[in-house]
This record gives C-alpha cells, sequence and structure tokens, in this order.
C-alpha cells in the first residue's frame, strides 16, 4: 500500500549512512510501490553538484548496496525521484531554493543523517526560512548526545524548533523484524506472559556480537567504547521491550511510557557487576589498540553487565548484558532461562533442567524452546532435553527470508507518522542518566579493560560475572 505523498529531505545525503541504508532502503520501498508517484526524495550537503550528478552517485550506492535478492530494473524510474539542493547548513547557501522545492501541503520530513553539531543550526534554519510547517518531521540519528548533558542540551535545542510529535529519533534495532517480534511473542500469545515475571524466569541473558573490528570508525568508537556506542541505545531497548509491562494498546506513547518505566527502575550498577574488554590478537592481525591508533586507550570493545530490574515483576531476576566487536560469531539473542519444576518426581539423579526460550534476533532469526522429554527405549523413564526449535525462514517461506531491513521500516513509519518504533526525548535522557555514572567511575579510575582474542567468546572475567551466580552463558555460535 503507497504511504502518503511526500517530500523527504536527505541531510548528509553524500554520505555513508545515505549511500548505505537511506537510499537502498528507499529503492527497496519502491519496488515494493509503496513511494507514490510523485513522492520527491531531495538530497542536500554541502558538495555543489546538479541532480543528475547526484542520481550517478545514488545510482552507485544502490548497485553496491543493494542485497543479492534485489530487482534492479527499476533503478532508473526510481532516481526520477530524487534532487539535489547543494546546502550550507551554517550558511545562507541553499535555503531558498530548497523552499521552492517543498511542497507545503504533502507530508514533509527532514532527515538529519550528519553530525549532531549541525542539529541545532539545520533545525533554526527550517524554521528561519520557512520551510518545516507544523506538519513537518525531523529525523535524528544516533549517537543522540554522549551523555545525560549534551541529550538534554540536544533535546532542547530541537525543541525550540519542534515538538516531540514532530521528532523521530532513530534507534536501527526497533525497525529490525525481530526486535518488532518480540512484542508478539509476549503480547499476543497466552503462553509465555503469565510466566514471565520474577517468580518463574531465573535469569534472563541478552547476547549481541560482533565480528567485525572497529574498521574505519576507529576515531568515533574510541570516544565512545560499546557502553555508549550499543547499550546505551540498542542493548536499552531490548531489555525494555523483553522487561515491559504490556502497554494498553500498540501505541506509541502508551509503547514508551511503559520502556521508561524500565529505564526508571534499574538499579545503579556497581563496578562489581561490570566488565570490560578490548579485542587483541586476531588472526588477520586486528588489534584494538592499532585499530584505532591509541596504544593508550581504555575504551571498551566489549562489555558484560548485571543489571537488576528493580520493580514488582523483576525483582530477584537478574538481566546479564553483553555486547562486543571482534567475537566468534555475529549473533543476537535473548535467552530466558525459567526455573527448575520445584520438585522432581523422578528418580534419576540428573532430574528436570530449565526450560529455555532462546529468541534469535540474527541472523537466522527465530524462536528455540528447551523442553524435557522422556529419553525413548526401554531404559526405564530417563529424561533428555530436546528444541523446538522454529525458523521464520522455514516456518514463514519466503516472506521469512525477505525482511524489510530496519531503515525501510523506519523511514516508511515517519512518513505515516507513527512515532512506535522511535525513542522519545525523555526515554533518551533516561537511558543516560543510568549510563552516565557507570561511565563517569570508570573514567576517573585507570583500570585498563581486559584483553580478550579476537575471535573468541570474550574475556574471561565475562564467565566469573556469571559463574559466581552458579549460571552460565550460552555460547556464542
Ligand atoms: C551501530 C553501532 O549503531 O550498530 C555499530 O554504532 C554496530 O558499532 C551496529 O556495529 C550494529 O548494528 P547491526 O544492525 O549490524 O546489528
Amino acid at each position: 500500500i503507497p504511504v502518503d505523498e511526500f517530500d523527504l529531505v536527505v541531510f548528509g545525503a553524500t554520505g555513508d549512512l545515505a549511500h548505505r541504508k537511506i537510499f537502498p532502503g528507499l529503492y527497496r520501498r519502491y519496488v515494493a510501490e509503496q513511494i507514490p508517484p510523485s513522492a520527491q526524495i531531495i538530497g542536500a550537503a554541502r558538495t555543489k553538484q546538479d541532480d543528475t550528478a547526484f542520481r550517478d552517485e545514488a545510482r552507485k550506492a544502490i548497485r553496491e548496496f543493494a542485497g543479492p535478492s534485489d530487482d534492479l530494473s527499476h533503478l532508473e524510474e526510481f532516481l526520477n525521484h530524487l534532487r539535489y539542493v547543494p546546502i550550507d547548513a551554517r550558511g545562507t547557501d541553499g535555503w531558498t531554493e530548497l523552499k521552492a522545492l517543498i511542497r507545503p501541503d504533502v507530508v514533509n520530513a527532514f532527515y538529519f543523517s550528519v553530525a549532531p553539531a549541525l542539529f541545532g543550526d539545520i533545525a533554526h534554519r527550517l524554521s528561519e526560512y520557512g520551510i518545516a510547517n507544523a506538519n513537518s518531521r525531523i529525523v535524528v540519528e544516533k549517537p543522540f548526545g554522549r551523555d545525560l548533558a549534551t541529550a538534554r542540551e540536544l533535546n532542547a535545542t530541537l525543541a525550540q524548533h519542534f515538538t516531540e510529535n514532530q521528532i523521530y529519533r532513530i534507534d536501527h534495532y526497533l525497525g529490525k523484524e525481530t526486535v518488532q517480534n518480540l512484542m508478539a511473542v509476549r503480547f499476543a500469545n497466552m503462553l509465555f506472559e503469565p510466566l514471565w515475571n520474577a517468580q518463574y524466569v531465573d535469569h534472563v541473558q541478552i547476547t549481541v556480537a560482533e565480528t567485525v573490528g572497529v574498521g574505519g570508525r576507529g576515531e568515533y568508537y574510541d570516544h565512545s567504547g560499546a557502553i555508549r556506542d550499543m547499550v546505551q541505545n540498542h542493548m536499552m531497548q531490548l531489555l525494555c521491550l523483553i522487561a515491559m509491562e504490556p502497554p494498553y494498546h500498540f501505541d506509541p506513547n502508551a509503547v514508551r511510557d511503559e520502556k521508561l518505566k524500565v529505564i526508571r527502575a534499574l538499579e545503579p550498577l556497581s563496578p562489581g557487576d561490570i566488565v570490560r574488554g578490548q579485542y587483541r590478537d586476531g588472526p588477520d592481525g586486528s588489534d584494538y589498540l592499532k585499530d584505532v591508533e591509541n596504544p593508550d586507550s581504555r575504551t571498551e570493545s566489549y562489555v558484560a553487565l548485571k543489571v537488576n530490574i528493580a520493580n514488582w515483576r523483576w525483582t530477584g531476576t537478574p538481566f546479564y548484558l553483553r555486547t562486543g566487536k571482534k567475537l566468534r560469531a555475529r549473533t543476537s539473542e535473548i535467552v530466558v532461562t525459567f526455573k527448575a519444576p520445584p520438585h522432581s518426581i523422578f528418580d534419576e539423579t540428573d532430574g528436570p533442567r530449565s526450560n529455555q526460550l532462546v529468541i534469535k534476533l540474527q541472523p537466522n532469526e527465530g524462536m528455540d524452546l528447551t523442553v524435557m522429554i522422556k529419553e525413548p527405549g526401554p531404559g526405564g523413564m530417563r529424561l533428555v532435553q530436546v528444541p523446538l526449535d522454529m525458523s521464520f525462514a522455514d516456518a514463514l517461506g519466503a516472506n521469512g527470508t525477505d525482511m524489510p531491513d530496519a531503515y525501510e521500516r523506519l523511514i516508511m513509519d515517519v512518513i505515516r507518522g507513527n512515532q512506535t518504533l522511535f525513542m522519545r526525548g525523555d526515554e533518551v535522557e533516561a537511558a543516560w542518566a543510568w549510563t552516565d555514572p557507570i561511565i563517569a567511575e570508570w573514567e576517573a579510575g585507570s583500570k585498563r579493560p581486559e584483553p580478550y582474542d579476537a575471535g573468541s567468546s570474550g574475556p574471561e572475567e565475562a564467565l566469573r560475572l556469571l559463574h559466581r551466580d552458579n549460571r552460565r552463558w550460552r555460547e556464542i555460535r
């Protein structure tokens, strides 16, 4: 179903995110016939070039970053929707031209795919030149600040020109199909929700493991580290979706209110509940300190945390979070380990073990529930644990493999005016309020992250974080 007619301006249109994600994503939506006939996608950046040169650039980017199953036969028609305006975010060039292109009577959205330092300038120019109106939407990317103070400042700057329901803060994890599925699994099934609390759940593990290192982003990354880059946003969102109360409706503020309550209920972390690591000596020569060209760096490329949520539902059930670069495999999953049955009626010493629900977010999206059954055969009542394993791709056929990329989904939600999958200002601030003390405590000290071998499962110390509670991480594979 096509969305309403729209004009979408992409500031930073010559940048990496636009090339990798925004244009290929829009193209895919075009092929899916969601882009209406007179929609305009207007690139804006400092580079002085015309529409033709910009279309050439977009063609190249889409060809390079399209997936293997993408049909490129509509590319030329799609490129006709593209326009370009050279613009100076801090000056006067280009703004009048941009205003002339925007149709005030259709949905208009402005994607700030630029450094956060420019957010204020662009927001200001959009109002000064009368380009944005009360129905316009703006889209902003992470990092949304680097601590509570800077996030507050950014929120205040944007609020001078836009109301909260015009601001779409992207966390691309919320656009992932399987992340949204967490809500479907929890709230559209009777099976899980009654057991979803500290009485029945022993603990929860959330893992986002990557095989890539910091790549060409060393400078950015070394000033951020895994807590700012992954925990404050993506991991926090996963934690919220797993832990939140049922919202009264699948409605933007109802969902975001419940997520906010989880963040506010997080107990402050103590240093003993955090393990930081840095990758070393990869077979491919990768080494964090070399990759960021900073031999003294104390920035973590891996972090593991034990988190407690102090509320009625979760007190007593720890949530263990870990994320890192250069790990053994690329895998994101959530493991909910239920408590063992209170009493075993079977004689064998190795009685029933806990059920585990594994929600696999990427790759190979699916769910796996382990259950105890009787081992077949005449050997008496022996128990064995087996998986009820479901791959979404197998269960859903082609629909299961052809999942839209997070950006495609999120950009279309902006045009539709649906903020459910975007972070509200207070959520972002609450997340920083929780991570700030952890970061400040570390930065004030002199301890170094634990080294771990590139290609391993992370530092030994992280294993101990669970061992001391008589638990163990699910293997990264
Ligand atoms: C980004 C981080 O937000 O998310 C990157 O800045 C990280 O460091 C990426 O690699 C992970 O996203 P995905 O979609 O590949 O899991």
